[in-house]
């Protein structure tokens, strides 16, 4: 499906409304709003334009230029889904991360088990949850969502899983208000991102007594590589008892915010375990302004903080996830 007159009416609203060119995807402003180009509903019961979510990602064309919005009713979609690298500037949104949910329950390998998958940039999901409902019997890695695609802004999104629920491979993201759930690993990959407000909901007494989870495996593979997780104001909470993070890969940089951290948290809050101890010269891990009574502990390991303030106060800001202006854009796409 395409739309021709989609070129024409941009190009007016681009003259009438000056848009500049960072924003010739979009086709016109109200207020401070940027409107999609194009809205497509997906209602199972008929009275939209498809009935899974699935037919209306696939009908947005290759090498997609314009604002679309995809709009998800209410309701309980038993599908995977796939946005391909080839499909930028899509907007899929719901009704409510408690209202439209999204569930599969893949664990075979890693990389095929994702629920939700996207590859492209300028992606911009909101109002909708993730969830792998693999049981976890025996352990196996069961992805929720795998997030591949640069520029990519998640506003109150659910991700719910168990073991590697949130996979945030690859590129500059911002999660804000968003709730990730799960007990192993369950944020974990090279993404270059920033969670503001959200909350992190640790199921690890589901994995028996004595046994502690992990909320992060995050994978920065060398000091030139400039990926790394800030949580910013999240809050922590749960069952059991969680490392805050250890390492996926040798140069792991994660740092905890302003977060308020209920009693869950192991006392020694990181773990280097699977990993020789020379790795510990090179992980990146901070704790910085948090409260609550999982926040400090006398036990924390003594190599975790590594970050010079400056550091911190980078990874903690908008700069961290965006040079190039693609955030200002992203929050105001919408209605
Ligand atoms: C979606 O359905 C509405 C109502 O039937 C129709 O007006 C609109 O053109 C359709 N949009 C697309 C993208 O097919
Ligand atoms: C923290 O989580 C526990 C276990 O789920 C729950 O009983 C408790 O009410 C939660 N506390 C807050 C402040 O949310
Ligand atoms: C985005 O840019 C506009 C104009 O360039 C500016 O007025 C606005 O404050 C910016 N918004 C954000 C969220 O940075």
């Amino acid at each position: 499906m395409y739309f021709p007159w989609c070129h024409f009416t941009c190009f007016f609203l681009l003259l009438g409304f000056g848009v500049d060119l960072a924003n010739s995807q979009t086709c016109r402003r109200v207020g401070g709003k940027i409107l999609p180009c194009w809205t497509i509903v997906v209602d199972p019961s008929g009275h939209g334009n498809f009935t899974t979510i699935q037919s209306a990602i696939g009908s947005v064309p290759s090498n997609n230029r314009h604002w679309v919005s995809i709009n998800v009713k209410a309701g309980i979609y038993r599908e995977k889904l796939v946005i391909r690298d080839d499909q930028p500037y899509i907007l899929l949104q719901g009704e409510g991360k408690t209202k439209t949910l999204v569930e599969w329950g893949d664990h075979d390998t890693t990389s095929q088990s994702p629920t939700f998958s996207t590859m492209a940039e300028y992606i911009v999901v909101k109002y909708i949850s993730f969830i792998n409902s693999y049981n976890n019997n025996p352990p196996q890695p069961a992805v929720a969502a795998l997030v591949s695609g640069d520029k990519s802004y998640f506003l109150s999104v659910g991700f719910f899983g168990f073991q590697d629920t949130l996979w945030d491979n690859y590129g500059h993201h911002y999660y804000k208000s968003c709730t990730i759930q799960g007990a192993v690993d369950f944020i974990f990959g090279a993404g270059q991102s920033l969670y503001e407000d959200c909350d992190i909901r640790v199921i690890a007494g589901r994995l028996g007594p004595g046994i502690s989870g992990y909320i992060t495996a995050q994978g920065r593979t060398s000091l030139r590589e400039t990926n790394g997780f800030t949580f910013k104001s999240c809050f922590i909470n749960g069952t059991g008892t969680t490392y805050l993070g250890r390492p996926w890969k040798e140069y792991a940089r994660v740092i905890f915010h302003n977060c308020k951290i209920l009693n869950i948290i192991q006392p020694q809050g990181w773990d280097n375990r699977p990993y020789p101890n020379f790795y510990r010269n090179q992980l990146s891990f901070g704790e910085y302004n948090n409260y609550g009574p999982g926040s400090h502990s006398p036990q924390r390991v003594k190599w975790i903080n590594k970050l010079s303030l400056s550091t911190v106060q980078w990874m903690s800001s908008f700069a961290f996830i965006d040079t190039v202006g693609w955030l200002n854009i992203s929050l105001r796409i919408g209605y």
